[in-house]
């Protein structure tokens, strides 16, 4: 005999852990650092629209699914159609997908934990005293030329960068990419007579025999007809930054070059610290375990006094180490340019592949595509309320990844990072500037990592409960049993993701065939297909397939405007910009390209 299926204990405690689920390294880690990278602005203005036209409907959908059915994903579809189906597919899918996924994002998770703990034991204290002997004879010994020099040259970088975005932008991408193989080809001595070979000849004969193809020589003469522009605002860029800095007084030049150096020092010295952490295994699977023993346990004790506590307890705080966080942040004179960098559109910043992106990780941050809210859903029992829920969770989860980015780009900005840093923003940049803050920016740190730790544990237990809660519901096992089996698994892979990133193990011949590392070609495959994908079939069956009278008694309390627009977008809008999506990656088009040509 089946026990009685657990349930939450209010609506409050459904939205509570469905935004635990939702809220994760999603928001914090990933979402400011691919913000930085395509330029803020109109990559969150792009990234709203996908919650909002994509991600609420399929959100809504899916707990629909979950709450009429009151089973898990694999089930679920078997007792809404009264037979077996093919959609059953979907159910499979994500616990594959939840699987993949939880296998690498408890190695990442256990990193946080990992960057908690170091700085509560102050692991920079002998960086930063290392980096201040350095810099001081630095600021004692250098002549006024170097420092001087040094300044102007990273200040004309810093004004040069926007300026050769906005000419290069003028060629369509495919002219770049052949610009850029030509450029290799010109480059590389094709092997320098090694047996076999042929002898290298001269580069200038080697861009000779390149420029009879006439596609190359019409890139080429396009680049180069660009160049005197580009030399222009390069000139201008450093005449701009040499008359700024000559303005300026020489102690200010000498302390501002001595910053600047010192910041060097300190960033190549975290740039390491991680480094040596992803390679090294051991400490990384470590960390995942320990991990995966919390995220077990919580799990474990079942839907309402494990998850539903856990969110319950967590969630608030983390809001509050957040709001705490983003408070300290706007007491920084750099709060005005982080807020411009994240909210005012720049055109030229954005990739049109920046809006593919967007709605991946729209999927991704709001934790859909894989049944995790059809699983949730079917916690729930009360009937109604289903959109304002919806936009609840929705809410949640995008207020908070903005605020990620208010907390973190005015602690980038302040000392000199770059937005664009890529995954290495909270892992480098942000220790980086602990550091730079001294003992105060320990607590900071602290806080700041162990955020992110409870961020991604209520994340975790979403994922590790779609792969249980088919053990409990299908196979009737206990969720003790369930819970164990799968998570020891989830943890044997996740040990083979944890040494992925060195060399010399199991994986190295992984990465030269598969073109990236265990760890990516996971998240790739997850991210890339499967949530996409699981998302377009879940927005297909509830628009089209679910029968009407259940999806009817789901929202009858609810405004039939909300549903009347709920149902347009499920059917029509959702599906169609996932497939364009897919489209691209299978390679049907090629976005870039095609939005150029659509804007020239
Ligand atoms: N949403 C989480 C994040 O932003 C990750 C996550 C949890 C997830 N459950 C999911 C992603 C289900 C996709 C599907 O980090």
């Amino acid at each position: 005999m089946a026990e009685p299926r657990s349930h939450w204990g209010s609506r409050f405690g459904f939205i509570v852990a469905a935004s635990g689920s939702a809220v994760g390294l999603g928001n914090i880690w990933k979402f400011p650092y691919i913000t930085g990278t395509n330029g803020g602005g109109w990559f969150v203005l792009i990234y709203l629209a996908c919650i909002l036209l994509v991600g609420l409907p399929i959100l809504a959908a899916e707990i629909m699914i979950g709450r009429s059915s009151q089973k898990q994903p694999v089930v679920a579809f078997e007792v809404l159609q009264g037979r077996r189906t093919g959609w059953s597919v979907l159910g499979w899918m994500g616990i594959v997908a939840a699987f993949v996924i939880a296998s690498f994002y408890i190695v990442v998770a256990g990193w946080t934990m990992d960057y908690t703990v170091k700085h509560l034991v102050d692991f920079s204290k002998p960086v930063r005293a290392e980096a201040l002997e350095r810099s001081l004879t630095y600021q004692a010994n250098a002549s006024f030329e170097t420092l001087r020099d040094d300044l102007i040259e990273e200040r004309s970088a810093d004004l040069a960068a926007p300026m050769v975005a906005s000419i290069e932008n003028r060629l369509p991408p495919s002219t770049w990419t052949r610009f850029n193989d030509f450029n290799r080809a010109v480059e590389f001595d094709g092997g320098g007579g090694r047996s076999g070979r042929p002898e290298p000849v001269e580069p200038g004969i080697r861009r000779a025999n390149l420029l009879i193809d006439p596609a190359l020589a019409a890139a080429v003469a396009s680049v180069e007809a660009l160049q005197p522009e580009l030399d222009e605002a390069r000139a201008t860029a450093l005449s701009e930054a040499t008359a700024a800095v000559d303005a300026m007084d020489p102690d200010e030049v000498r302390l501002e070059a001595t910053t600047l150096y010192r910041h060097r020092l300190i960033g190549d010295r975290m740039a390491g610290t991680f480094t040596e952490l992803l390679e090294d295994g051991w400490t990384s699977t470590f960390w995942a375990v320990l991990f995966m023993i919390l995220t077990m346990a919580i799990v474990a004790s079942g839907v309402g006094r494990g998850i539903e506590l856990a969110c319950r307890i967590l969630m608030p705080v983390l809001i509050m180490m957040m709001v705490g966080m983003v408070l300290y942040a706007a007491t920084l004179p750099s709060f005005g340019e982080a807020l411009a960098f994240v909210f005012k559109p720049d055109a030229n910043a954005l990739k049109p592949s920046g809006v593919l992106e967007a709605l991946g990780h729209a999927f991704f941050s709001l934790g859909i595509g894989l049944g995790a809210l059809i699983t949730y859903g079917s916690y729930q029992k009360s009937k109604g309320t289903l959109f304002g829920e919806s936009a609840w969770i929705a809410g949640l989860d995008t207020g908070i990844a903005l605020l990620a980015c208010m907390m973190m780009f005015p602690i980038i900005f302040a000392f000199g990072q770059d937005p664009g840093a890529g995954p290495g923003l909270v892992f480098i940049s942000m220790p980086l500037a602990f550091a730079e803050i001294g003992s105060g920016g320990i607590v900071l740190g602290a806080v700041f990592f162990c955020l992110l730790s409870f961020a991604a544990i209520t994340s975790a237990i979403s994922l590790l409960e779609v792969c249980t809660s088919y053990l409990i519901d299908r196979w009737e096992w206990s969720r003790l049993r369930s819970t164990l089996v799968i998570g020891l698994m989830i943890t044997l892979v996740g040990a083979l993701v944890a040494f992925s990133s060195g060399d010399g193990f199991l994986f190295s011949s992984w990465s030269s065939g598969f073109g990236m590392n265990f760890f990516d070609t996971l998240d790739f495959i997850a991210s890339n297909w499967l949530l996409p994908l699981g998302g377009l079939l879940i927005a297909v069956y509830a628009g089209w397939f679910l029968p009407k009278r259940l999806r009817d008694a789901e929202v009858a309390s609810g405004s039939p405007l909300a549903y009347g627009l709920w149902l347009f977008l499920i059917r029509f809008v959702a599906p169609s910009l996932v497939l364009v999506v897919l489209a691209q990656k299978i390679g049907l088009f090629d976005a870039n390209e095609a939005l150029y040509t659509l804007w020239h």
